[in-house]
């Protein structure tokens, strides 16, 4: 097996992991592949002391190149091996797990996810909740929008076989965090894929290299991914729903102000009628085949109400956004209503009619 190790600036951890690997994988062949990008704190130098002692450590040095989704690609593409893992330097991934994700390629797995959110799992290792609720939204956002089959999307440690990432490197994002996911949206489903459940442990030394730009990446590659694979007709007939419920918000709104309703209790009557019957009406078409029913519509409607009113605050804030930085009201407008309405779908697929 080879194991791939991204690295930037995460000297005082690869000794360590080395080891772990080492202790994990008794009775294993194996090599690891560290691959640095020219860290200035001198990690490759490091990874090339411990491969003086021990061949099994291997270092590509990339200069002029950052990026982890690049390394990772770059890595497994060099691996010896057939089967290739990738996991983090930093020790926030439990390298014990490696024999029973061997264990399932074995067993005929094409992938195995080591995963938070699978039965058994965890994530308590995030430095702050912001931290936990941005993946936590970001998961459900890719599996509302692709057609992707693990628990955690977003995992930064899992298994593939080689002949695998041979065939998909060619159409994989080298920008951004987010490999695993580009490999099951590129892959359409085609990989056999298993989870197993790991506690995701909390950094030792050095800092996170996770920032507002890598979100930015992580939407771009997701609505690139969303727009290359077609619209959904689900999201057709959830926008078409969405649609018909504006037309009923301003005949409601227009009753309420006529039967003498002032005008903020009027708006908030109607949005809560629009958003009454875009469930009832999604819950019957667009959803049909996984239909709520019984006493399970009042949490799931509660629920489908809190999307919408974050969704809301999304649309606005976005709007905001763009307006001010310069275009013009209507393309404003559009962009907004546009996220909240991706927003509104993703997490409600996920979340009320449970993908
Ligand atoms: N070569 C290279 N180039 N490696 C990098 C780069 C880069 O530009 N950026 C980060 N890395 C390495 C780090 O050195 C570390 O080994 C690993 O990639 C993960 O980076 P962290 O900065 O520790 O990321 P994180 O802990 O915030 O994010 C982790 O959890 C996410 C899930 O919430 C990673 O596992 C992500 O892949 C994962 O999506
Ligand atoms: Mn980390």
């Amino acid at each position: 097996m080879s194991v791939i190790v991204p690295t930037f600036n995460e000297r005082d951890n690869v000794e360590v992991l080395f080891a772990q690997l080492d202790a994990a994988l008794a009775g294993i062949a194996w090599e690891a592949i560290f691959v640095d990008d020219n860290s200035p704190d001198g990690t490759a130098e490091a990874v090339r002391a411990m491969g003086a002692r021990d061949a099994r450590a291997r270092c590509i040095r990339r200069v002029g190149r950052r990026g982890l989704a690049g390394a990772c690609i770059e890595g497994m593409l060099a691996a010896q091996a057939p089967v290739v893992a990738v996991i983090d330097a930093d020790l926030q991934h439990d390298a014990s797990v490696l024999q029973t994700m061997l264990e399932h390629v074995q067993a005929g797995a094409d992938l195995v996810v080591a995963s938070r959110y699978t039965e058994g799992g965890s994530a308590c290792g995030f430095d702050h909740q912001r931290r936990g609720w941005l993946s936590r939204t970001a998961n459900a956002l890719a599996r509302g929008l692709l057609a992707v089959t693990t628990t955690d999307p977003m995992s930064g440690f899992f298994m593939i076989r080689r002949n695998a990432v041979e065939e998909l490197a060619p159409n994989l994002s080298r920008h951004g965090f987010k490999i695993l996911l580009d490999i099951l949206a590129t892959s359409k489903g085609r990989l056999r894929s298993v989870d197993v459940p790991f506690a995701f442990g909390v950094r030792q030394a050095g800092e996170s290299k996770l920032d507002n730009r890598v979100l930015l990446d992580f939407g771009a590659l997701l609505a690139s991914k969303w727009i290359g694979a077609g619209l959904s007709p689900r999201f057709l007939c959830f926008a078409a729903v969405g649609t018909l419920g504006l037309l009923l918000h301003l005949v409601a709104l227009r009753a309420a102000l006529a039967a003498g309703v002032g005008f903020t209790n009027a708006q908030a009557i109607a949005t809560v009628c629009a958003m009454t019957s875009n469930f009832a009406m999604n819950n019957a078409l667009t959803y049909r085949d996984r239909r709520v029913r019984g006493w399970r519509v009042f949490p799931a409607l509660a629920t489908f109400y809190l999307i919408c009113g974050a969704g809301a605050v999304a649309n606005v804030g976005v709007a905001g956004w763009v307006f001010w930085s310069g275009s013009r009201w209507w393309v404003a407008g559009i962009a907004g209503s546009l996220i909240g309405a991706v927003w509104n779908y993703a997490m409600s697929n996920v979340l009320v009619w449970g993908a």
